[in-house]
């Protein structure tokens, strides 16, 4: 493993990969540091070897590393749409085909292994649904207990898939941040894991990387000018940008794209502070969106907020807010244009670029990725009512309907 340790982003005071959630002299989120000299000689050499996942960039052994198939998601041209927008390339990565149906499957996988290896028998989770359902999954693949703490508007859907893996399922009153700060606590008191897919552990942020790591390979080394991201609190975007950030340090890409963090205009903490060119994030107490997956007000934890923002920054992208109408109609085209089944927040990075596009914040000649985050069986609430006949086989009956 190449991985040497954790360090403060505020202070730089150093850790060992150790269990320990935020720096104890000034509370900064910690990253895991990797040690390039050594690594870069190996990169070099297997350059064109395409890996189930560059375990050189992440802070845990291969032989330790509990998997089931996450990552090397799809990739698939939307040619008709880059037309219609008047871009040169786009590409969806459909991270929706995971196993539990999510890209949360990476991160928890490293997290629930990092589990395992402290010696913990069980985790704890906070999630607006989707990294529940994977630290269910990976939990039970694990041999471990999971408890996961789920807002009480979670979708039926994904409250029930983690319950059937065997997690302890509670519903926690109020919005996502009263989860967050229940998991910490539970975490504490009763010497749980926490996974929670924030920036809160570590180690569950890194597993967001091989996203990078499988674009340069599927694009044969080719880095998008634009990565559109839905965010949350952000980890998934920044997992990207950092992915990208350690091949270039590598020599394997010139350079990192800008990444483009899309917010539901219900919860755009992120989005609101990159408008107002403001330092700081503020946490918002109630926000309310369709897209359950990116509904998190930051109430507590707002530099996690900021640590995005920063991103951001660094990659010389932006941040915008897209309103529930927005993402609905990206839904929609993507089932109804492209054949791409995504739930409200996988569909948040289309309606993205759609916008950026029409306001001509892109340039033409863009190549950009789109992440389509989770599945459109997710969340069958939002989708409405149809109105379906039933008839007897009869194929008169069917002419009358069909040809009307
Ligand atoms: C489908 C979906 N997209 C995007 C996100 C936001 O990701 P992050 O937590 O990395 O901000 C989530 C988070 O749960 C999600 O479920
Ligand atoms: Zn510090």
């Amino acid at each position: 493993m190449y991985a040497l340790g954790l360090c403060c982003v505020r202070c730089n005071k150093k850790y060992p990969l150790k269990v320990i959630y935020k720096c104890v002299d000034c509370g900064g989120i910690l990253e895991v540091v990797y040690d390039y000299e050594q690594i870069r000689p190996i990169e070099m050499r297997d350059k064109a070897r395409q890996r189930s996942k560059n375990f050189n960039l992440l802070p845990l052994e291969e032989d330790a590393s509990i998997v089931m198939g996450e990552g090397w998601t799809p990739i698939v041209e939307a040619n008709r749409l880059a037309s219609q927008l008047g871009l040169s390339k786009v590409i969806f990565k459909c991270e929706f085909s995971n196993p539990t149906g999510s890209f949360k499957d990476r991160p928890i996988s490293i997290g629930v292994s990092k589990a395992l290896e402290f010696g913990y028998s069980r985790v704890v989770i906070a999630s607006s649904g989707n990294a529940a359902t994977a630290a269910a999954a990976y939990a039970a693949r694990a041999g471990l207990k999971s408890i996961v703490l789920v807002p009480e508007s979670t979708p039926a859907e994904k409250v029930k898939q983690a319950a059937f893996y065997g997690a302890r399922v509670i519903r926690v009153r109020g919005p996502y941040s009263n989860c967050f700060n229940l998991a910490e606590e539970a975490a504490e008191q009763l010497n749980l894991f926490n996974l929670t897919t924030t920036f809160i552990n570590p180690y569950t942020v890194e597993g967001n990387k091989t996203i990078a790591f499988e674009l340069v390979d599927q694009l044969n080394g080719l880095v998008p000018d634009y990565v559109f991201v839905p965010i949350g609190s952000g980890p998934m975007m920044v997992g990207i940008y950092r992915g990208y950030v350690d091949y270039a340090a590598l020599g394997l890409v010139e350079s990192p794209p800008r990444m483009v963090g899309v917010q539901a205009e219900g919860c755009d903490p992120i989005a609101r502070a990159f408008a107002e060119g403001a330092i700081e994030v503020e946490p918002l107490a109630n926000p309310k969106t369709i897209a359950g997956g990116i509904c998190d007000g930051l109430w507590g934890y707002a530099d996690d907020g900021t640590h995005t923002l920063n991103y951001i920054r660094r990659s010389e992208g932006y941040a915008l807010a897209v309103s529930d109408e927005e993402i609905k109609a990206a839904q929609i085209c993507l089932a109804q244009k492209e054949g791409l089944f995504v739930e409200p927040s996988g569909a948040a990075g289309v309606a993205g670029l759609v916008k950026s596009a029409s306001d001509g914040m892109i340039g033409a000649d863009s190549c950009v990725v789109v992440i389509l985050s989770g599945h459109g069986l997710k969340d069958m609430r939002v989708l409405g009512e149809f109105d379906i006949p039933v008839i007897d086989s009869d194929v008169w009956e069917l002419i009358k309907i069909v040809e009307d």
